[in-house]
């Protein structure tokens, strides 16, 4: 078994990851700043599993520390979680999403070079393929121009870590590309846990039905869709932390860099999901029709043939599963983690 570094493992898709790498009988090390997570998403993941990731709480960025962490962990691998997501916020602060999700990935390469560790699982998203091409995006499609500084960050991490797999065959490399993620832990312990108004359909649904917030926004039902209404392929968090650690398995078999779609291949419409949403809880979801929100694709699904057959990975939950998991999490956790560290 082997020791893998997880940075932003306590986040949301890394809390999950944690817990399946934890549970495949992995050491883990957790580097976190805590910037958008709580210190309880790891204690639950500790009851969850019965075992306990070290936590180290610092900031990729900080080369020091993270030698130091090279030094005292006999880590072999990365996955690396750690960085800002959220699309209007990089229009705002475009140097903050830069030097954290660009900076601090080289700041963790050099790190990761100078102590001989070359194994790397990125979390990449569907946003690099930009708009304009027919649906499904498959990984041979060349990569767009996403339309915000978030989505340039994570296209220019690709063309970094290319060049760096270009520059020296030891290093093994996964670009894992995600569609949209949504649900929960089935046992409701760990989720989403979104600070402020949340940007994501999901998060939002959850809130409206627990009745945090009054009524969901649908961005637009004028789309070239069958019901007006965006389409996107959501892919349960569960089926994407197994996807990790299909791609760190595979990775110890390959050298260069490997690009994978995490999807269901399936797309699903805004009502599709409200509607699944109230079945899953019981609850209404109030909505109204609002016009298009800016950077948004009509619709966006993934060609997963590749992961399927070169990972043996595939999704495995659909729609009424995602929607129920959600909700066992919002329901037993109405206010997330409370951010009470
Ligand atoms: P998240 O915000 O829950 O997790 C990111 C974690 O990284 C947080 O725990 C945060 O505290 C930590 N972090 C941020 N900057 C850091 C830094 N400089 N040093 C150390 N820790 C830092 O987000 P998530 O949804 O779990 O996303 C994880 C990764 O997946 C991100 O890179 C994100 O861009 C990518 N991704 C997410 C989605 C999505 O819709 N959730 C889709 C595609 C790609
Ligand atoms: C989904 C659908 C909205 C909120 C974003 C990022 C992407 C990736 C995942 C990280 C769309 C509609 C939403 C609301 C709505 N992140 N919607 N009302 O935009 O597909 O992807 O998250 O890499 O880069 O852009 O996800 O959940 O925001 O929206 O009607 O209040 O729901 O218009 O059709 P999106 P989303």
């Amino acid at each position: 078994m082997t020791t893998v570094l997880i940075t932003g493992g306590a986040g949301y898709i890394g809390s999950h990851t944690v817990l399946a790498l934890l549970e495949a009988g992995h050491e883990v090390v957790v580097l976190d700043n805590l910037c958008n997570a709580s210190r309880e998403s790891l204690r639950r993941v500790e009851r969850l599993s019965g075992r306990t990731p070290a936590f180290v709480q610092g900031d990729i960025r900080d080369r020091a520390l993270l030698d130091r962490l090279f030094h005292e962990h006999a880590v072999s691998a990365v996955i690396h979680f750690a960085g800002l997501k959220s699309v209007g916020e990089s229009v705002a602060q475009p140097l903050a999403y830069y030097e954290n999700n660009v900076a601090g990935t080289l700041t963790l390469c050099q790190a990761m070079q100078a102590a001989g560790v070359t194994r790397l699982v990125f979390s990449s998203s569907a946003t690099v393929y930009g708009d304009g091409h027919p649906m499904p995006l498959h990984e041979g499609l060349p990569t767009g121009q996403p339309t915000n500084p978030y989505g340039r960050s994570k296209l220019m991490v690709e063309e970094l870590l290319g060049d760096l797999a270009a520059s020296d065959a030891s290093w093994s490399i996964g670009l894992l590309r995600y569609f949209n993620p949504v649900g929960a832990h089935p046992s409701g312990e760990i989720g989403e846990d979104p600070r402020g108004i949340p940007n994501n359909l999901l998060p939002y649904v959850a809130q409206v039905a627990v009745g945090r917030r009054e009524r969901l926004a649908v961005y637009g039902d004028d789309y070239a869709t069958p019901d007006g209404t965006g389409v996107r392929d959501y892919i349960h968090v569960m089926d994407l932390a197994a996807g990790h650690l299909c791609a760190l398995n595979a990775l110890g078999e390959r050298e260069g860099v490997h690009i994978w779609n995490l999807g269901t291949g399936q797309g699903h419409s805004v009502l599709e999901v409200v509607r699944a949403f109230e079945r899953a809880s019981g609850r209404a979801v109030p909505f109204r029709i609002e016009p298009r929100r800016a950077g948004d694709v009509a619709a966006c699904w993934a060609d997963a043939a590749l992961a399927e057959r070169e990972l043996g990975w595939k999704a495995e939950r659909g729609l009424e599963e995602m929607m129920a998991d959600t909700w066992r999490w919002q329901r037993q956790n109405p206010q997330g983690y409370s951010q009470d560290d």
